[in-house]
């Protein structure tokens, strides 16, 4: 029986995507190539430095650590003018009933994300004290699909795997969920989040039975 949930920020709380691909696609640009919207689809999920290498990857470069770490930078900077005018308006719909019904309930609920910008984003949008704990960029050594941020996160809500349930935009985190030994609910488009337990569009309308399984 599911006692407690985990989501993930971007794309599941609010729509920061858009502003990563700004920022990348700005990057890209600089460095002389083109990075479109579906070359974007392949960061959902993964590490800011992950990232890095597969949009170098997309433009056929290859550069020493030390000006990676630069590029990164420098990304991130474009990204934090878009975070820091976003406001609560950008929960995405939904979202705060939901956590209303949960709480109402007594079901626990934790943020797990590959982010570093994670609590600067609750912060804006005013939801830095919705979850009963955060685990992000900082706490984790092994990124999605790698298990750790989502055993971390049921570990410190006293729970065992089996008794959380992770909702997830990407790919790489419905992996992570389901290698952690927890049902995951995709949320997005189930034509490409086929590996999810179940898929929802978004929180509109979803009640605390989307946690029967
Ligand atoms: C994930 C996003 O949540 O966080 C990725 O889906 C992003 O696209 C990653 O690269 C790291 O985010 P940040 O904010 O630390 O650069
Ligand atoms: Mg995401």
């Amino acid at each position: 029986m599911i006692r407690a949930c985990i989501f993930d920020l971007d794309g599941v709380v609010v729509n920061t995507a858009r502003y990563h691909f700004l920022a990348w696609n700005r990057l890209a640009k600089e460095l002389g190539f083109f990075f479109s919207e579906t070359d974007n689809e392949l960061l959902k999920g993964v590490s800011r430095m992950r990232s890095l290498d597969i949009l170098l990857e997309t433009g056929g470069l290859d550069l020493p650590v030390d000006q990676k770490e630069i590029l990164a930078a420098r990304k991130n900077e474009w990204y934090l003018e878009f975070i820091r005018k976003m406001s609560p308006d950008e929960i995405l719909p939904g979202v705060t009933h939901f956590l209303e019904l949960l709480r109402a309930e007594g079901i626990p609920a934790a943020m797990g994300t590959a982010s570093k910008n994670a609590g600067l984003i609750l912060k804006q949008i005013g939801m830095e004290h919705v979850f009963d704990c955060l685990i992000d960029g900082y706490q984790v050594t092994h990124a999605k699909p790698d298990p750790e941020v989502f055993l971390k996160a049921a570990s410190s809500m006293g729970m065992a795997p089996e008794q959380c349930v992770v909702f997830e935009d990407a790919l790489a985190g419905i992996e992570a969920a389901h290698r952690g030994g927890m049902k995951c609910i995709g949320v997005g488009d189930p034509g490409v989040l086929k590996t999810a337990d179940k898929v929802i569009p978004g929180f509109i309308e979803i009640n605390l039975n989307i946690l029967l399984f």
